[in-house]
């Protein structure tokens, strides 16, 4: 076959060796790489409110979040938006008011507070802002002191092993020390030996860097990077948004509510306020195998984000062979070219015959706000609209005669 653009359903369904032919997109990573892996940490319609003397105080709000293992996750948002909070569902010192947390298929939002304990020692690494190390004890001692709670080793284990963490964090030499006499940055490489006591696979850091000079920061910082390649998932609260910018990926809270992350990303330069807003705005929909989302010729008045799934963008042809020109994957969006321009829908969007879909839709009003409101992502979003039109109209040129067309089937 020499029309490069074309495939058919059934080409496509018996032949999958024939590539689909797709405009060069932009690949989101962030979101988009979201839990790729099976999830290690699950939240659910997680709530979380507190009792005060001012009356109830909604702290977390339908928090859903997927996080895959070996992620490394910033948390940012304004004092108050629920950081800490959220860092103290998912280590199970507090627990939710409603909504589920799995932790690496357990669910330990059902656990007692004696499982839980366990449960936590095993599984989660601490570290907090003011390091928290005992200061009677010996930078080692404090080391070893979460495995004498969780009796994974014996006591000459115990001492290599806290050695071994100490080497790690490049503090070998200071082992024997009271902490006082360490610089901060070094009380907080210490406080994560600490962390990874009991081999956990989750560590869970409040503003770990909150306290430390630039120097010292960069170190922790780059100590987190190097745990998160070695397999370690990772959450860090941090008000420092350039950190923020150079991990894999970032949580947004804003009162309690973690800001849609295709929003954050597709919208870097919105404010807040506005985000928040849009995103109460955004309609979950989910679409069956070879479902019909939007059909060509009909009236546009959606963007849409794919969250799950795909979805292949057809042109009907004359012949009646249908010219699946692009295939949307999680992250990427469409409509954007029928509300930019106005009019209707230049092609067909149907919902991947494989595997269905699930998308955001985002009304045309919002839409336009957002785009008025971010300079950088209107360029970006017109020049993947411009590029997606000349691919049509080049796909739409090599349009194949009926009898070429159906040789091919
Ligand atoms: N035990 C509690 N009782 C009542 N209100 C609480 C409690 N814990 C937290 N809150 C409230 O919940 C909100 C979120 O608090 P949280 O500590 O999670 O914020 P944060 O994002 O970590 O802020 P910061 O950046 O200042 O550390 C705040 O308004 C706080 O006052
Ligand atoms: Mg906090």
């Amino acid at each position: 076959m020499n029309a490069p653009f074309v495939t058919t359903t059934a080409t496509r369904e018996t032949d999958p060796s024939k590539a689909v032919q797709t405009y060069p997109l932009p690949l989101l990573d962030g979101p988009a790489r979201m839990a790729a892996s099976p999830s290690l940490i699950e939240l659910r319609q997680v709530y979380k409110s507190f009792a005060t003397t001012a009356g109830t105080f909604t702290a977390l709000r339908n928090i859903n979040l997927r996080v895959g293992k070996g992620e490394f996750i910033a948390v940012i948002g304004k004092s108050g938006s629920g950081k800490s909070t959220l860092l103290n569902m998912l280590a199970g010192i507090d627990r939710p008011t409603s909504g589920e947390i799995w932790m690496g298929g357990t669910a330990i939002h059902r656990l007692s507070e004696g499982e839980l304990a366990t449960w936590r020692g095993r599984h989660i690494g601490l570290v907090f802002q003011f390091f928290q190390l005992l200061p009677m004890l010996t930078v080692v001692e404090n080391v070893m002191l979460p495995m004498d709670f969780c009796h994974l080793w014996t006591e000459r284990q115990r001492q290599q092993r806290a050695m071994h963490l100490l080497e790690q964090v490049e503090l070998a030499d200071q082992a024997n020390k009271l902490p006082l006499e360490l610089s901060g940055g070094q009380q907080q490489r210490a406080a994560i030996a600490r962390a990874l006591a009991n081999d956990p696979p989750i560590l869970l850091a409040d503003e770990p860097t909150g306290n430390l000079d630039s120097k010292s920061a960069e170190s922790v910082f780059q100590l987190f990077v190097t745990l998160a390649q070695q397999g370690k998932t990772i959450l860090m609260v941090t008000h420092d948004n350039d950190l923020a910018k150079r991990v894999g990926r970032t949580l947004v809270l804003s009162d309690g509510e973690v800001i849609d992350e295709y929003l954050t990303h597709l919208f870097p330069a919105v404010g807040e306020a506005q985000l928040l807003a849009a995103m109460h705005k955004l309609r979950p929909v989910r679409y069956a195998p070879g479902e019909i989302i939007v059909r060509q010729g009909e009236v546009a008045d959606k963007f849409y984000i794919v969250t799950e799934g795909s979805v292949d963008i057809i042109i009907p042809q004359r012949t009646g062979v249908e010219l699946v020109v692009a295939s949307m994957a999680k992250g990427q969006y469409f409509g954007e070219i029928e509300l930019l321009h106005g009019g209707e829908n230049i092609a067909t969007a149907r919902a991947s015959l494989e595997t269905g879909v699930a998308v955001a839709a985002l009304d045309r009003e919002t839409f336009a706000q957002l785009m008025a409101a971010s300079q950088s992502a209107e360029a970006e979003i017109h020049r993947v609209a411009d590029e997606r039109l000349a691919e049509h109209a080049a796909a739409e040129q090599k349009e194949v005669p009926a009898a070429i067309a159906k040789a091919d089937v």
